[in-house]
């Protein structure tokens, strides 16, 4: 079975009713009202549709048959039949209006509650559990299958108003003729049965095309994601196959899930018209032999009629369970998921000066055999300024998502101002600590919205973030300059001023503490060294991690933790550690070194610079590394 496709739903037919059914049951207990006054609508409608018979009957009996013997109309007697008949249908009509609204309102209250669980729980959901779960997979939980599981719910109503009414059709007709009523309900238990077999085809094949929804989504979302990568190297017609490969399985196992539907259907509404056709003719021969009159066999004809289209209700509400359950399932398998964090009752002290953070014994793996971080100990005084360095893939982004608490430790404990990060009030961290994350992220929103994400903050205070991080000088460039919209990831940007504005995102909140994971590495290095000694300046009370490769950067740094294979192998001022350290020394020095070549090859990053930037120092032999 595909990814994410439940496999409780091995047996189709009776299981699928029931579970149908208490899918149904979890909508009736939220919405009782709704469903009420739908299914009141409903009733209604069916009572009407038998007397609608009943009048049908009444004035075959009394008007139309009389005036064929006499061959005479009375005023009085068509009157009376027209008076029956509107009124009956004015009635009806009402009583459509009431199913329909009160359906629609409770289908979709049931999907908007739906989706605001799901998104609720993809915020409170760690960053571990998004990991695991591809975005593609997350909008179809959040839409496609929220829509499944409700989509009974439009029928439903129907399906009970018509349960009503075969109840009261079925008491009429046998109570007008038992004989001709017995033949006519001999298609029900037909009908009941072709459904089953009906479940027993359409099950599996819908668990199917859920679970394909999204995996296609997927797929497409990632095609889009990476259109840069996809475009550049020419790699359309390979993810368009693949796209195709997924959107063909797709299509095929829908047909097939149309076929099986396309056959059931005409059969569903084919039985009942077989049950009129032999009440018509054994009402023939019963009129003939003189056991019935031809009112009553118009009678039962009809409200064999009637009940037909209504038992189609009942199939369209059986023929949505397989799908109503596969999404129902999977949206409530993200509901239950348990990835979510613990948080203590601890505040942090609301002071101006730096946090006091301390790292140690921390312990951490991806993989259980693969450890990434290993008895991690260190402590940064408030104030001071700490550079991580490390050789790539040594754990260092690892380390900022544990200080974030985006996922918790396996092993040793975080305490910023002497508080466990487990013991913290939710959000207490991210109200007074920024992470300036590698990969700088940008939202289709004004560079305002970008810095302030939807705080109040006035304008100066931005600017001053920008200042701080060397974005002041673009920005003001910009068309709009606070208000200019970036596009969709900050399309409309540079790497650098991407990360600058990143940068200024994290520091317009006046964190106590700053982490900034390589956050300047699209930044030339004169840029770079401005914005650190403007940080240096500005929130000297800060205290700062920041993850560096540049020896201009880390010179900066009060002191260094050095990492090596998840393990802090040494710790001290960087002039000491260069000197005492040969390992250290050779990491520093080959970054330079490299740095340095790229630079005379003609090969360095465009990154930072660019026509729009007055900010930024022209890059032609004014990049040379130190
Ligand atoms: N989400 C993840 N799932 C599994 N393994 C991961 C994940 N993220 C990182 N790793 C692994 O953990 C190790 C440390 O990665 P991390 O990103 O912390 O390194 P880094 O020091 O930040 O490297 P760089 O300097 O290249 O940014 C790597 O071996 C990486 O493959
Ligand atoms: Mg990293």
């Amino acid at each position: 079975m595909a990814s994410g496709g439940s496999g409780r739903l091995a047996a189709p037919g009776r299981a699928t009713l029931r579970q149908g059914f208490a899918v149904l049951g979890v909508a009736i207990r939220r919405e009782p009202r709704m469903f009420a006054i739908s299914t009141f609508g409903s009733l209604v409608f069916g009572a009407l549709t038998v007397a609608d018979a009943w009048v049908l009957g009444w004035s075959a009996d009394n008007v139309v048959l009389p005036a064929f013997d006499t061959g005479v109309t009375t005023t009085g007697g068509l009157v009376t039949v027209v008076a029956l008949f509107v009124g009956v249908a004015i009635v009806r009509g009402a009583a459509i209006v009431a199913r329909r609204w009160g359906a629609g309102i409770m289908q979709y209250r049931m999907q908007a509650h739906d989706r605001r669980a799901v998104t609720r729980q993809y915020l409170r959901l760690p960053l571990s559990w998004h990991q695991r779960h591809p975005t593609g997979e997350l909008l179809s939980n959040a839409n496609s299958d929220v829509e499944a599981a409700w989509a009974p719910i439009a029928p439903l109503p129907m399906a009970v108003g018509t349960v009503a009414m075969m109840v009261i059709a079925v008491v009429t007709m046998v109570l007008t003729d038992p004989v001709l009523a017995a033949i006519g309900l001999m298609v029900f238990p037909l009908v009941i049965l072709s459904n089953l077999v009906f479940q027993r085809f359409q099950s599996p094949l819908m668990t199917r095309v859920q679970a394909l929804r999204a995996e296609l989504s997927e797929i497409a979302h990632e095609s889009f994601d990476g259109a840069m990568v996809v475009k550049s190297l020419g790699r359309e017609a390979e993810e368009t196959e693949r796209f195709a490969a997924k959107a063909h399985t797709l299509r095929d196992t829908s047909i097939r899930a149309g076929v099986v539907r396309a056959v059931f259907d005409p059969v569903l509404e084919a039985l009942p018209s077989l049950g009129v056709l032999a009440v018509l003719v054994a009402g023939v021969i019963r009129v003939q032999s003189g056991a019935t009159e031809a009112g009553d066999v118009v009678n039962v004809a009809y409200l064999l009629m009637v009940v037909a289209f209504p038992i189609r209700s009942l199939g369209w509400l059986l023929g949505e369970f397989p799908r109503s359950i596969v999404g129902f399932d999977r949206v409530r398998s993200v509901l239950r998921e348990t990835g979510e964090m613990q948080y203590g009752d601890q505040r942090l002290p609301g002071s101006d000066r730096g946090a006091l953070l301390e790292v140690s014994h921390l312990g951490f793996a991806y993989d259980p055999d693969q450890p990434v971080l290993d008895d991690v100990t260190f402590v940064v005084e408030p104030g001071r300024t700490v550079a991580l360095v490390g050789a790539t893939a040594s754990g260092k982004s690892t380390l900022a998502t544990l200080l974030f608490r985006l996922v918790d430790p396996e092993r040793g404990t975080i305490a910023v101002d002497g508080r466990e990060l487990r013991t913290l009030v939710a959000g207490e961290l991210a109200d007074q600590a920024a992470l300036v994350p590698q990969q700088a992220f940008l939202f289709d929103d004004t560079v305002r919205g970008n810095v302030t994400l939807g705080a109040d903050v006035p304008d100066e205070l931005v600017w001053s973030a920008l200042r701080t991080a060397q974005a002041d000088g673009f920005v003001a460039a910009l068309p709009d300059g606070l208000d200019t919209r970036l596009g969709e990831r900050g399309a409309s940007l540079s790497g650098g001023q991407r990360q600058r504005l990143s940068l200024a995102r994290a520091l317009v909140r006046r964190p106590r503490l700053l982490v900034m994971d390589d956050a300047t590495s699209a930044v030339d290095p004169e840029v770079e060294a401005r914005i650190l000694a403007a940080l240096r300046s500005e929130s000297s009370d800060s205290t700062v991690v920041v993850v560096a490769y540049r020896k201009a950067t880390i010179a900066l740094a009060d002191e260094v933790v050095f990492l090596a294979g998840g393990r802090v192998v040494d710790q001290g001022p960087h002039t000491e550690l260069l000197a005492r350290n040969p390992e250290y020394a050779d990491l520093v020095n080959a970054y330079e070194q490299e740095a340095a070549e790229r630079v005379t090859e003609g090969g360095a990053e465009p990154g930072a610079g660019g026509a729009a930037d007055p900010a930024a120092t022209p890059t032609v032999g004014g990049r040379v590394a130190r």
